[in-house]
């Protein structure tokens, strides 16, 4: 394994923010355009382009799926120049890839970097996910909970009513339980349409973002990018894979899962510290998208680092011609 002080992760941040800036500015020309796959497509070749720049000797953990599906960035490609420390690198070039097509808020490109072994190596599966933002005690609320007392366990460590509590959920069909349970409590709830890597950094937040909580399911992939975003910010985050068939049992078995009703605290998923950068496609409550002027396109990005807790909010304004 990789020590600490080989992983330079002081050095490596700047060089992290360039890579999620580049990402979201490619995707940026396809906001609002309909079509998915081609924003999605130049975020990833314009992250893999800035990623094999770094002095980095990298393996993509957690990346846009399995080799034999993804061109490029699939889990095991190997990035960076090779002139440098070793290093697990977990990304989406463009997470919600929907709401860029549609010009709809909080898409991001994010990526995170840790030593080798840092990050866990989810399956591209659904995890069922619980986060509450920091300062509050460590399993206040726990997946093995009910969704109702989940809310009122948070609303009395928060000091109020359930009814001054936000959840966060995407709106799905499988979740009508889930919503319905949570409405009975009071509380509110901020349902979105895709992003819920943002719906779980929103949680660390809360007194901007309003939002005190995130629940439900969503990919395992994304699960373990959130996670490596609280470890920086702070907040607790809970996972448990789901599995819909034995082909998904058998993805996590070739990732080296093998308790498969496993619930992962924030430092299970992401055991060492982690770089973590988010750079805003369409406007978001945490950081702002693509602003398009004539002439130039500016980009704002979140870098942060789990050691020292620092996050850092950055402005990259670029020429267009
Ligand atoms: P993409 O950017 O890959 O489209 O993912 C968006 C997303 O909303 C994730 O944030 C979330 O984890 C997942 O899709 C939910 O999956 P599903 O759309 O199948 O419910």
């Amino acid at each position: 394994m990789v020590s600490e002080v080989e992983f330079h992760d002081r050095m490596l941040s700047l060089g992290l923010a360039r890579v999620s800036e580049a990402a979201a500015l490619a995707s940026a020309r396809l906001i609002g355009r309909g079509d998915e796959k081609a924003a999605d497509q130049a975020a990833v070749d314009a992250m893999r382009t800035q990623l094999n720049l770094l002095d980095i000797n990298g393996v993509v953990v957690i990346g846009e799926g399995e080799r034999d599906e993804a061109p490029m960035l699939f889990i095991g490609e190997e990035v960076g120049t090779g002139n440098g420390p070793g290093v697990d690198i977990a990304l989406d070039p463009l997470e919600g890839t929907t709401l860029t097509a549609k010009d709809m808020p909080n898409a991001l490109a994010v990526i995170a970097m840790g030593p080798r072994g840092s990050m866990l190596h989810a399956p591209d599966v659904y995890m069922d996910k619980l986060a509450i933002g920091p300062g509050y005690p460590e399993g206040i609320v726990t997946l093995d909970m009910p969704p109702a007392t989940r809310v009122s366990a948070l609303a009395t460590a928060k000091g109020c009513e359930p009814d001054n509590i936000t959840v966060c959920i995407l709106e799905r069909p499988r979740h009508e339980d889930l919503i319905a349970e949570v409405r009975s409590t009071g509380a509110a709830i901020r349902l979105i349409t895709d992003g819920d890597v943002a719906g779980v950094m929103h949680c660390a937040e809360a007194e901007t973002t309003g939002i005190d909580m995130y629940m439900g399911s969503g990919g395992a992939p994304e699960g373990v990018l959130a996670a490596a975003a609280l470890k920086c910010m702070g907040g607790q985050i809970f996972g448990r894979l789901l599995f819909r068939n034995n082909d998904e049992k058998a993805r996590a078995a070739k990732a080296g899962i093998e308790d498969l009703d496993r619930i992962y605290n924030r430092d299970d998923m992401v055991t060492q510290d982690v770089i973590f950068a988010a750079t805003g496609v369409t406007d978001g409550s945490l950081v702002p998208g693509i602003k398009r002027e004539v002439g130039y396109l500016t980009a704002e990005t979140v870098l942060m680092r789990s050691k020292t807790g620092s996050v850092r909010r950055m402005s990259y304004r670029n020429p267009t011609s």
